[in-house]
């Protein structure tokens, strides 16, 4: 029985890859899941997981050593999806990005180090290359963040990769590009637009919109994981993206297309600090290996948005507390 501990399996791409692991893996496998529940973790992303010996909440802390300690005993593969993720928030508050993204990671490592782990997993991210203008990034690139949220992830990327040569903890490293999918906080572009057209809210774009990201669907980013995960070299960096390249006027567009929503709704608004122009990773290494996107854009776009059209019972709650109140504080607009 192979165990897995997951962290941030209650957040948006960590309790998808629960989901991902279960359908998979089912009785084959137990998945200790740990999350603190921040503003963006939520146990309704979990709601449809059976309990069982299959899979094991924690509510907890990665920066908590002991608690840490307890629970990697006798785990086979550690993957870190725990962070604070969302850039506009670093900008404001960068304290509890370095708390957890660099220094839990720093705890998560020193306990599997200690309990020799077959596997690390370390959720990096396509950010932490910084902003390109042309032709992609391999992972032989240097590192050029930009925000305090991508410094402290390429800080927990190169600890991790320190673990690897100091001590031979067999780490592995995934730089993704950015995800959609059902369970994303309605923070991030795709699911705040699409949620705001639903209400008839303004979209608010920064700049002039012509910002480049590369967007893969969030199953997709799960798969990549496991095949990583199995096909993988220790010590090694592996981009995954689907080259699905689009300015946010392209995503803004399909998401009032697919809803059937007014232009009007499109709010220009003052850019982001130190907004990164456009991302874009070589996936030629992973893909090398065997692993490609097994999802059309079109179609998972379409999916997306009519999850979040069937599921207001699962955002709108999210819509009127700390959500409202962050973007007020930070913002001094409505949204
Ligand atoms: P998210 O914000 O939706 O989820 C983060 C989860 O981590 C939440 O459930 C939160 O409660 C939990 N968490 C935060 N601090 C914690 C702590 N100290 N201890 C335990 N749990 C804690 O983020 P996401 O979008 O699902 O991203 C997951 C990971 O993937 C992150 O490491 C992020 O950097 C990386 N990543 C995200 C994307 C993307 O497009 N969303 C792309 C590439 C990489
Ligand atoms: O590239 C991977 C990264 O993708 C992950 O590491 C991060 O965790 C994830 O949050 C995401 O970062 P981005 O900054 O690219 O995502 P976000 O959804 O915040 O913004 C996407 C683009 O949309 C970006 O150019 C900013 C713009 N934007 C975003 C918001 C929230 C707007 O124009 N208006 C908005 O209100």
């Amino acid at each position: 029985m192979k165990r897995y501990l997951v962290t941030g399996g209650a957040g948006f791409i960590g309790s998808n890859f629960v989901h991902y692991l279960l359908d998979k893996y089912g009785q084959d496998i137990e998945i200790i899941n740990i999350d603190k529940l921040t503003y963006a973790g939520n146990l309704d992303n979990l709601r449809d997981v059976p309990a069982s010996a299959h899979h094991r909440f924690v509510h907890g802390d990665i920066c908590d050593a002991a608690l840490v300690d307890q629970h990697m005993a006798g785990v086979d593969v550690v993957v870190n999806f725990a962070a604070e993720s969302h850039v506009d928030r670093s900008i404001g508050a960068p304290d509890d990005f370095i708390k957890t993204d660099i220094y839990g990671a720093f705890v998560l490592l020193e306990a599997a180090k200690k309990h020799g782990v077959k596997k690390f997993i370390q959720i990096s991210t396509d950010e932490v290359y910084g902003s390109i203008l042309s032709g992609s990034f391999t992972e032989n690139d240097r590192l050029e963040p930009s925000s305090p949220y991508s410094a402290s992830k390429a800080g927990a990327d190169r600890l991790a990769f320190s673990y690897f040569v100091t001590y031979g903890l067999p780490v592995i490293i995934t730089r993704c590009s950015n995800n959609y999918g059902p369970y994303q906080y309605p923070e991030k572009l795709i699911p705040l637009f699409v949620t705001n057209a639903l209400v008839d809210k303004n979209l608010p774009i920064y700049g002039d919109g012509k910002n480049v990201r590369d967007w893969l669907f969030v199953m997709d980013h799960c798969d990549a994981i496991d095949f990583i995960e199995q096909h993988g070299t220790d010590g090694q960096v592996y981009n995954i993206g689907a080259g699905n390249e689009l300015t946010n006027l392209e995503i803004t567009d399909i998401i009032l297309r697919e809803l059937n929503k007014p232009r009007s709704l499109m709010t220009y608004v003052a850019d982001r600090l130190g907004h990164d122009r456009r991302y874009s990773v070589d996936t030629g290494k992973i893909r090398s290996l065997g692993w490609k996107p097994k999802h059309s854009f079109e179609q998972a776009m379409i999916h997306t948005i009519q999850w979040y059209k069937d599921n207001p019972w699962w955002w709108e709650k999210l819509k009127t507390g700390e959500y409202l109140a962050f973007y007020k504080q930070n913002y001094k607009r409505d949204l």
